[in-house]
């Protein structure tokens, strides 16, 4: 069975993918990733402090093996991200003016997605401009270059790229404060006469705390406004966060509570199994309900060894948060996400 003709009358399936992921020792994934998957995401590889490191300097070479990949294999590239808070390059932290950070900002778009043009099928522009409460984040470039700033970077994509489609992304956008601020965000990006393709609701929950009724609430609100609805960076964790009053005391039993340890050294026990699969499942019957909104899936890693999450909230903690395990054998998980469609 596979994930993208069990869904092909749905929604694309798409899964993130490091540049290691397809080179070298890890060739096997590269080929057997189209098998299960038509849509990736680069994890990492396409943020501003990878691909443009310094002031006049990018550093294309991974992201070109990446989309070349895509393309060989006809599977859908969505460039990740633009414009984001985070994991900018070390010559920002130097900026101290609107008139330089503008100028990064003009020529980063423009460069990047014109390299990528008709090759890059869509682009996650913006990435997680909002806090919590809704109000724009705090960050650089709000600070600088003043609110409109994301409307600005969507209109340079736009430019670049016309062909492409352009997204915002961020976590949380389900939850209902924060919800609220996205839609009005894309209401103001669309007032301005600036075209936005869709939006993409992360999708980083926890296996037993599945947000679902707010994730209906939000595919409905999202869709209201014109735009497809993608989940963009899906997993369940399967271990408590320490962090999170909701999932603290979740498995309270076990010890996976320190940097480096596999709580479940001996393999993964039936109950988490079904706590995972029964997370999944009723996900994905939700996701078919609304399938005429949805236009893609897309998992945060292709399998439980290389989920982000074994290093957060706990750095070397081992978690299980995927539909594959770490010999690429599908989980209990995987066989519920296909039987949701089979007893829609
Ligand atoms: O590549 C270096 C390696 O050379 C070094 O030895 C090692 C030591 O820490 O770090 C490696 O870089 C790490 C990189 O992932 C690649 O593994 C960074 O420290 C680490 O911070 C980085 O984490 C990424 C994170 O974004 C950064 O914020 C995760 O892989 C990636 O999954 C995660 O993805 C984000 C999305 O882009 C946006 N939404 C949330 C999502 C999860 O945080």
């Amino acid at each position: 069975a596979s994930l993208k003709s069990t869904f092909k009358n749905d929604f694309l399936i798409g899964t993130a993918l490091s540049i290691q992921q397809i080179s070298g020792n890890e060739m096997a994934i590269a080929k057997w990733v189209p098998g299960q998957f038509n849509a990736i995401t680069p994890e990492n590889l396409m943020k501003a402090a990878l691909i443009h490191p310094e002031w006049n300097r990018y550093n294309f070479e991974a992201a070109d093996r990446f989309v070349a990949y895509g393309t060989r294999y006809n599977m859908k590239v969505n460039g990740h991200t633009l414009i984001w808070h985070s994991q900018l390059p070390f010559f920002i932290r130097r900026v101290k003016n609107a008139d330089s950070l503008r100028h990064f900002f003009t020529e980063h778009i423009d460069t990047v997605v014109s390299r990528y043009r008709g090759k890059v099928y869509s682009w996650d522009v913006v990435n997680e401009a909002l806090e919590e409460d809704g109000s724009l984040r705090r960050s650089i470039f709000l600070e600088l270059l003043g609110e409109n700033y994301i409307i600005e970077a969507f209109r340079l994509a736009q430019q670049a790229d016309p062909g492409a489609e352009l997204y915002y992304n961020d976590y949380n956008i389900e939850q209902p404060q924060k919800r609220a601020g996205a839609v009005a965000l894309i209401k103001k990006i669309q007032a301005a006469g600036v075209r936005i393709d869709g939006v993409g609701i992360q999708g980083h929950w926890h296996a037993n705390d599945v947000p679902l009724e707010k994730i209906e609430q939000s595919i409905l609100a999202y869709a209201a406004l014109g735009i497809k609805v993608m989940f963009t960076e899906l997993d369940l964790t399967v271990l408590p966060n320490p962090w999170d009053s909701n999932t603290a005391d979740v498995s309270a039993s076990v010890n996976g509570k320190r940097a480096g340890m596999d709580p479940y050294p001996n393999g993964l026990p039936d109950s988490v199994q079904a706590t995972l699969s029964r997370g999944y499942a009723n996900l994905f019957r939700l996701f078919l309900k609304h399938r005429d909104k949805i236009s893609r899936i897309t998992f945060w890693g292709v399998n439980d060894a290389y989920s982000w999450l074994n290093n957060w909230p706990i750095r070397g903690r081992t978690n299980y948060p995927l539909l594959f395990d770490r010999q690429n054998q599908p989980k209990p998980a995987f066989f519920a996400v296909i039987g949701a469609k089979s007893k829609k």
